[in-house]
């Protein structure tokens, strides 16, 4: 398939037209209708893009027989029924995360794509920046030993969404960032929290991931926090790595500590942790904004009939995870112990 693929983007609101804006800065590819039921974001869209049809019927990018995809950036009790229907009218299908309110919907989705042959991406945005690439890279290496935890803190002062709490809302991010660094999932999941602007949704949240042999990750997620904080610490056997978001260009620093107990003592005076303090080190990272490279593995794997890194499974996965921590937080902070394989299929009746 080398002809221009047609792509239209439902959802104009915050994210869409960041979504419209990358797919438009691609040669290979023509953002021919956009949606949303506000017809203000409509206008807005057409004077940034006059070349771009608007609607405000969903109805008329399904029956649209030269669109080739469908990229769905509503709210997120939408993303289900919406993507459905684009699967269902044989459009390739690019979801925003999180992929859908219940892991049922997923796995729907997933089997769905798959019977009609179509790429089926979840915007698990963060996979593709080149930082959190390049920690995979040395976490591969073996540079920094064994992780032995993962702390993340994604805070700030809003956006406080109306159909889903802040776990919802911002833990997909750190989710699919800890299971890419991870490379297996967790076997447990505890999550605390509490609803102080909207009652029942909890705008400050802190949730565990227990995985086998003694990993463990913390993610602690908040709306409601007078600083935006995008970090997280990558603790290894040998080496620390502090990943801030925040920071125009240092992005990554890594640490060459680590602390070692001995391995056995006969005395207390024997007894001493041996603290290793050594050279912090920045890597170089190459300033690509990750939507871009998102949106290209997209029509890439549209043409080449490929599974995206961010494939409808992930994003199965990071709901089953979500889904745990709901029922957690019922249960004020109860271990949850589910059972996910990465790369399994689910089993749809
Ligand atoms: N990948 C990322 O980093 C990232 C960042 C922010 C948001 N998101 C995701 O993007 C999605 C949208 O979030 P947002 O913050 O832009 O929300 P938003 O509320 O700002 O925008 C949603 C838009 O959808 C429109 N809409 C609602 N119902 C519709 C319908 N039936 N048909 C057509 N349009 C409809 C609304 O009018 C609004 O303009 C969410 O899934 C969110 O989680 C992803």
């Amino acid at each position: 398939m080398d002809t221009i693929l047609n792509v239209a983007v439902v959802g104009c609101g915050y994210w869409g037209p960041n979504l419209i804006r990358n797919f438009s800065s691609l040669p290979e590819c023509l953002v021919k209708q956009v949606c949303d039921t506000d017809e203000s974001r409509l206008k807005h869209m057409k004077k940034l893009y006059p070349s771009v049809t608007t609607t405000r019927e969903f109805e008329e990018l399904v029956n649209d027989k030269e669109l080739d995809a469908i990229v769905v950036a509503t709210p997120v009790h939408l993303h289900h029924e919406l993507a459905k229907k684009s699967l269902l009218a044989g459009k390739h299908t690019f979801i925003e995360k999180p992929m859908a309110t219940s892991s049922a919907e997923c796995e729907e989705l997933v089997t769905q794509a798959e019977k009609n042959k179509l790429t089926l991406m979840v915007g698990h945005t963060f996979i593709y920046s080149t930082p959190v690439r390049k920690i995979k890279e040395i976490v591969d290496s073996g540079d920094i030993g064994e992780i032995q935890y993962i702390s993340s803190r994604r805070l700030n002062l809003g956006l406080f969404q109306k159909d889903i709490n802040v776990t919802w809302d911002l833990a997909p991010h750190d989710i699919s960032i800890i299971l890419y660094f991870m490379g297996k999932p967790p076997i447990s999941i505890n999550c605390q929290g509490k609803a102080h602007v909207n009652p029942n949704i909890e705008d400050v949240t802190n949730m565990s991931l227990n995985f086998e042999n003694g990993g463990f990750a913390i993610i602690h997620s908040s709306w409601l926090d007078p600083n935006k904080v995008r970090e997280m610490v990558i603790v290894g056997s040998k080496r620390m790595i502090v990943y801030n978001d925040n920071e125009p260009l240092e992005k990554i620093k890594i640490y060459d500590k680590r602390v070692e107990a001995p391995p056995h003592y006969d005395t207390f005076a024997e007894f001493h942790y041996s603290y290793h303090y050594g050279d912090a080190y920045i890597p170089y990272l190459k300033q690509v904004e990750p939507l871009k490279v998102e949106t290209q593995h997209f029509l890439d794997c549209i043409r080449k009939g490929q599974k995206p890194e961010t494939n409808g499974l992930e994003g199965l996965r990071v709901v089953q995870i979500l889904e745990a921590s709901s029922r957690s937080l019922k249960n004020d902070g109860a271990k949850v112990e589910i059972d996910l394989e990465l790369g399994k299929k689910p089993v749809v009746a």
